[in-house]
This record gives structure tokens, C-alpha cells and sequence, in this order.
């Protein structure tokens, strides 16, 4: 802000208070929950969640209250770039729940055939890939396994399932529409213009899409033909001296 203030001839892409807003896990997704994009034939949402502060030893009750249903995705409330604050575990049984770190985000775990669809928006572009996500947890896995699952940094090490061999019902990627007002919506009610939305379907619901996460600039290296695209962005801007730069990485 000082910095514009100074330098008023500087583009500012997005403004930091909003970006802030993607910071906290409770935070990123108010505005998915306020959305209307559920239509006759598809529903957008959130999974259940429950923000926990403080006091591990309160949280069964606190996830009973709530009606919340095993299995559990526990996350970190703060997403702050680090490491840790992208370690997330599986919650498998009420005894262990206590076990957990707060602060944190509990999130009902949602089957969605292992891929999980990434939405990225640069402006007025949409891009969509899929990549490998956790597999569903069946009846089997949650009567028998008790405990807490660490997975240390799952979304990192996710790999592209764009060329994967898949039942084309899990493969299917989200109709184009709905991408198209999901990103107009967003990107108003955030007031940002770069960032990428987690997006989920539920399996056997074939029409119902959860949106997981949302993170501001994310890593666009991955994104097929995301050289044109951000050229487009910024000549939309009038700032076609910065070509250079981006195409010197
Ligand atoms: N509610 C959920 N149901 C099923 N899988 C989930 C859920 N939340 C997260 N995941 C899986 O965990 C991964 C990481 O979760 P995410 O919320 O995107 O955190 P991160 O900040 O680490 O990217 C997701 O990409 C998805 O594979
Ligand atoms: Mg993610």
C-alpha cells in the first residue's frame, strides 16, 4: 500500500487485504458457502467443516455436536507457505481425535474416485487439469483402521492424471459453464485475479462438485500453456513491457 502510494504508475494485480483472505482455511471457503452456482443440473459446495482453536481434549465432542462424519481431513487453519501448514492427516476414529494440533480445520472427507481437478484462473482465463488426489475410503478401511494418518504435504506430491487411464465418469472433467461462472464468481466476490480452486466430485453423485481449497498464485509452471495465457493477461492490462520478463522465467 505504501509502495503504491509512492509509485502510483504500478499496476497492483491484487490487492494484499484479499489475498489475506486465503490465508486462513475458514476464511477461503465463506465465500464458496455464500455462492449460488447450483443449478437444475449441478450443486456446488463446501465440505462440512468445523473450526477447532484450542483444546484437542474437546474435539470429538465438538465433532459430535456438529453432526460431522468420520473419516476426518484434518488441515491447519493458517496457510501461510510453509511446510507445515500443508500437512494434513485422516482422522479415521473419534478415540484418536484428541491427538490432533490445533488450530486446525476438521473437514468431512468427501470419495471422489482419487482425482481431484484444478482450476486455474489468470483473469478472464480458465484452465482445468486433473491430478491424482487420495483414494476413497471404503466400508472396510474405516472398520479397520483406528488412528491418525499423517499425510505430509499430499497435495505437493500429486502427480498429473491428465494422460491416466481412468473410467471415464471419474475423468470427466467439470462442464464448461459451470468453470466459467465458478471463475466469474470467485474472482468478483474475492476481488482477485490470479489464484486456483481445488475441486472435488463426489463419487456416485455425479453431478455434485465440492471445492477444497483455493490458493493465491499458485505454482501456473504446471498449467498447460500458461505462457500465452499470462501474455494475454497482460496485454488485456496494457502492460506489454512485461513480456520480457515472464518469458525469461
Ligand atoms: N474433504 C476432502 N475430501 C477428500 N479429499 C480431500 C479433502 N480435502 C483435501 N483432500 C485431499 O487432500 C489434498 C490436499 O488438501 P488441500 O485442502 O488442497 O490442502 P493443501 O493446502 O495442502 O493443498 C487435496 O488435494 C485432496 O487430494
Ligand atoms: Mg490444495
Amino acid at each position: 500500500k505504501d509502495y503504491h502510494e509512492v509509485h502510483p504508475e504500478v499496476t497492483v494485480l491484487d490487492p494484499p487485504n484479499a489475498i489475506e483472505h486465503l490465508n486462513n482455511r475458514q476464511s477461503m471457503l465463506e465465500e464458496v458457502a455464500d455462492l449460488n452456482l447450483s443449478s437444475f443440473y449441478e450443486e456446488v459446495c463446501t465440505p462440512r467443516q468445523l473450526v477447532i482453536m484450542k483444546d484437542p481434549s474437546s474435539i470429538p465432542t465438538a465433532v459430535a455436536m456438529a453432526g460431522l462424519t468420520l473419516p476426518l481431513v484434518a488441515k491447519p487453519l493458517v496457510v501461510d507457505g510453509t511446510s507445515k501448514s500443508h500437512e494434513l492427516s485422516l482422522a479415521y476414529d473419534e478415540a484418536s481425535l484428541p491427538m490432533l494440533d490445533p488450530p486446525l480445520v476438521l473437514q468431512e472427507f468427501v470419495n471422489h474416485g482419487g482425482i481431484l481437478f484444478k482450476v486455474y484462473i489468470i483473469g478472464e482465463a480458465i484452465q482445468v487439469v486433473r491430478r491424482f488426489s487420495l483414494p476413497d475410503v471404503n466400508t472396510y478401511d474405516l472398520l479397520n483402521n483406528v488412528g491418525i494418518y499423517r499425510l505430509p504435504r499430499v497435495s505437493c506430491a500429486a502427480a498429473s492424471a491428465d494422460h491416466a487411464d481412468l473410467d471415464p465418469r471419474i475423468a470427466e472433467l467439470p462442464p464448461r459453464p459451470l468453470l466459467e461462472k465458478l471463475g466469474r464468481e470467485l474472482r468478483g466476490r474475492l476481488g482477485l485475479r490470479l489464484f486456483n480452486i481445488d475441486m472435488i466430485r463426489e463419487l456416485g453423485a455425479n453431478d455434485r462438485y465440492y471445492i477444497i481449497d483455493i490458493n493465491y498464485f499458485p505454482g501456473y509452471g504446471k498449467m498447460p500453456g500458461y505462457e500465452h495465457i499470462f501474455t494475454d493477461f497482460l496485454q488485456s492490462l496494457g502492460q506489454n513491457k512485461y513480456q520480457r520478463c515472464l518469458s525469461g522465467g
